[in-house]
């Protein structure tokens, strides 16, 4: 006999602020845990889901292991189990991996998905937080959704919760009440099942055993710890002294686990050094990705660009691909390959739930975003670890001949260059700018847009002298192709009459302040310079878009905090 769920009401009043933004609701550890934060939240997604849905539903919880993680599972299980839920699967100590949780919706045919991470953000008591809800699809949910979670914060008054509900998420299996179970999962398996149905993990074994390869992994003491130990190692052969930084911590050892040029450090100043063929990190969750090469750093861009034009040597593309997409941000490089193939190719605004609708269209196989985000229809979000292995993938399809001399990732980058020009590109962020700085740095560039009158002005480059003329501006608005539903001032965008751009974004996700995050993309054509140094060819467009913005001037910021 199970016991019987003891379900009470808490009285509580709505919490200002807790609008999701890009990919789900971030805010600084200690605010989750004043009073009935979370609680209000959770709740408000099931005021939100139709309860005839909802009745004896199975959802999957899990997160990347931060600071307050396991504590805010064993509140959301009680929430759950008083809104009816049937039946919660969670990653073994709470652990799961964002991609992880898309893909276990997907095969258990879950209602959704609640995911505690905020991603990149730096953890621990005085880190930062996130909830996230993702729908059936395994993807976050759309616009519709959490706008309407946010209108129910501001009205709640009252939290179901059952009493008597809390499970052992050390062990592996299930814990019951009546007309409620909890099941503790293994974080991998599922995950690690699938990615064997996509990849030729035989043919990437032997890439991995060859003395003349060295793979180098970094979970920057994120949640992919625990994946790479399995896949790359135990699955692919890798050396386990090749994997760093793979124990989870709840403040990700103190570390800023967003992987890239900046807060990889240490795997960044080994690839330098030249110890490895190919050096990887993901982030806090283990959706992005960074991909190097020996002394080569593979823009994100580009990154998505050479997977999709090598498409072939991955099994599950063998029957085609049905379209490319990318974020309205990142460069044009994806642009060009879809182009050769002639497939479809979609630009949405910045967020992987963009990409969910033309995924379940089948219209979408291979997509991207320039913040290291790189996936494709296998889920419904973006997968480092996917990343990772399609790039493994595309080295051992270049190099099945051991007796030739090796095909690098700059090789192959360089041979892509060759094929279709390069796409000169970086992005600058000015992290935890004053919110009103912020604000009015977006509206000095937002009235020339306005009136159009940034439309025809020239600028001569102050580095290689060339002429610029602004071709066209504008706040860029989506309507999604599928449910038609728009969605409006998606980023401030100057486009050049030589197809260069360059955009401005105020970031969704931070929790401090506000990030400016400004994008340069210049397009060299084959027959142009396609080697030089990126920030050296980008310095005419770099110094155009401080000047247009009056960035410096009104924020008092000279120099960036992260370029990449
Ligand atoms: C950032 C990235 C965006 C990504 C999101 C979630 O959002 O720019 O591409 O989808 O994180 O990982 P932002 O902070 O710019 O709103
Ligand atoms: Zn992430």
């Amino acid at each position: 006999m199970s016991t019987e769920l003891v379900i009470k009401k808490l009285d509580t009043q709505p919490i200002a602020g807790q609008k999701p933004g890009t990919s789900g609701l971030r805010k600084k550890v200690t605010e989750f845990k004043t009073g009935y934060y979370l609680h209000n939240f959770v709740q408000s997604i099931f005021n939100v889901l139709p309860p005839n849905e909802v009745a004896g539903a199975t959802l999957v919880v899990g997160g990347d292991g931060r600071y307050f993680n396991k504590e805010a599972i064993q509140i959301i299980f009680a929430i759950a189990a008083a809104n009816g839920i049937g039946r919660v699967l969670v990653g073994q100590n709470g652990l799961l991996s964002t991609p992880a949780i898309s893909a276990v919706v997907r095969a258990r045919k879950a209602l959704g998905a609640i995911i505690l991470t905020a991603s990149h953000n730096p953890g621990g008591p005085h880190g930062d937080f996130g909830i996230k809800y993702n729908i059936a699809n395994g993807g976050p949910a759309p616009e519709a959704i959490t706008n309407a979670i946010f209108a129910q914060t501001g009205k709640i008054t009252s939290i179901n919760i059952a009493e008597n509900v809390h499970a052992d998420l050390t062990k592996l299996g299930v814990t019951e009440w009546k007309g409620f179970k909890v099941e503790v999962i293994d974080s991998v398996t599922e995950y690690a099942s699938l990615l064997q149905t996509i990849f030729d993990f035989e043919a990437i074994k032997k890439l991995v055993a060859r003395p003349d390869f060295v793979f180098n992994f970094d979970a920057m003491s994120g949640v992919t710890g625990v994946y790479a130990t399995r896949i790359f190692t135990e699955m692919l052969g890798v050396n386990t002294s090749n994997l760093i930084n793979c124990v989870p911590s709840e403040d990700f050892n103190g570390g800023h686990p967003d992987p890239n040029l900046t807060y990889a450090p240490e795997l960044v100043s080994k690839m330098e050094k030249g110890l490895f063929d190919m050096g990887c990190a993901s982030d806090g969750d283990g959706d992005r990705n960074m991909v190097l090469g020996k002394r080569f750093f593979v823009n994100p861009s580009d990154s998505v660009a050479v997977i999709a034009s090598n498409f072939a040597a991955i099994p599950y593309f063998k029957a085609g691909l049905k379209g490319l997409a990318r974020s309205m941000p990142t460069s044009a490089a994806l642009d060009l390959v879809a182009k050769n193939l002639k497939i479809p190719f979609f630009e949405v605004p910045t967020g992987w739930k963009f990409f969910g609708n033309l995924m379940d269209a089948n219209t979408l196989s291979i997509c991207g975003e320039e913040s290291f985000g790189t996936g494709s229809d296998h889920i419904r979000e973006k997968d480092g670890i996917w990343a990772v292995i399609a790039w493994l993938q595309i080295l051992s399809h270049h190099n099945t001949d051991a007796t030739k001399q090796f095909v690098s990732l700059e090789n192959i980058v360089h041979q892509h260059w060759k094929k279709y020009g390069r796409n000169y590109y970086s992005r600058y962020d000015y992290e935890e700018v004053d919110t009103k700085l912020g604000d009015d740095v977006m509206r000095q560039i937002s009235e020339g847009i306005a009136t159009q009158k940034l439309v025809g002005q020239k600028f001569t480059g102050v580095s290689d002298g060339q002429s610029y003329e602004i071709a066209a501006v504008d706040d860029f608005e989506y309507k999604d192709p599928i449910d038609l539903s728009v969605s409006s001032r998606q980023g401030l965008r100057i486009r050049f009459t030589d197809g260069s751009r360059i955009i401005y974004r105020l970031s969704g996700t931070g929790s401090t302040g506000a990030t400016i995050r400004v994008y340069f993309d210049k397009y060299e054509s084959t027959s142009g310079n396609l080697f030089s140094e990126t920030q050296t060819h980008l310095k005419s467009l770099i110094h155009i878009g401080l000047e247009l913005s009056s960035l410096q001037k009104i924020t008092g910021r000279k120099e960036p905090n992260v370029i990449t």
